[in-house]
């Protein structure tokens, strides 16, 4: 497998890698697993109180490629609402990376991680809005 130049370098250069408190309020984790492979990936993000991504890390425990995708989509995440970061698509991510058509499932790994990431945040956020008018 020749793997590109990009993910070459972010597999040897990760950004963002480590973890937030699962349990923190501003933190959405997600946690996602490729069938094809049994590759795992986690990413967090953390939410400032006005909906932006102000941070992102990941671990990884996969192929060069779900490394690459998801060091790269960390990257991508910073700064953008939730909604903005549910738009990113995999198909980005394979092209940003030059992937090719067999390491396809490791960019859908990274946007479904995302995806995860954001409706876990939501979850929490839904949770205190319910709870709210208790101490109200
Ligand atoms: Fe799972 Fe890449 S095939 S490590
Ligand atoms: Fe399965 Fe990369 S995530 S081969």
């Amino acid at each position: 497998m020749a793997y590109s130049e990009k993910v070459i370098e972010h597999y040897e250069n990760p950004r963002n890698v480590g973890a937030f408190g699962k349990e923190d309020e501003d933190v959405g984790t997600g946690m996602v697993g490729a069938p094809a492979c049994g590759d795992v990936m986690r990413l967090q993000i953390k939410v400032s109180a006005d909906g932006i991504i102000e941070d992102a890390k990941f671990k990884t425990y996969g192929c060069g490629s779900a490394i690459a995708s998801s060091s790269l989509v960390t990257e991508w995440v910073k700064g953008k609402t939730l909604a903005q970061a549910l738009e990113i698509k995999n198909t980005e991510i394979a092209e940003e990376l030059a992937l090719p058509p067999v390491k396809i499932h490791c960019s859908i790994l990274a946007e479904d991680a995302i995806k995860a990431a954001v409706a876990d945040y939501r979850s929490k956020h839904d949770s205190i809005e319910t709870e709210a008018p208790i101490c109200a």
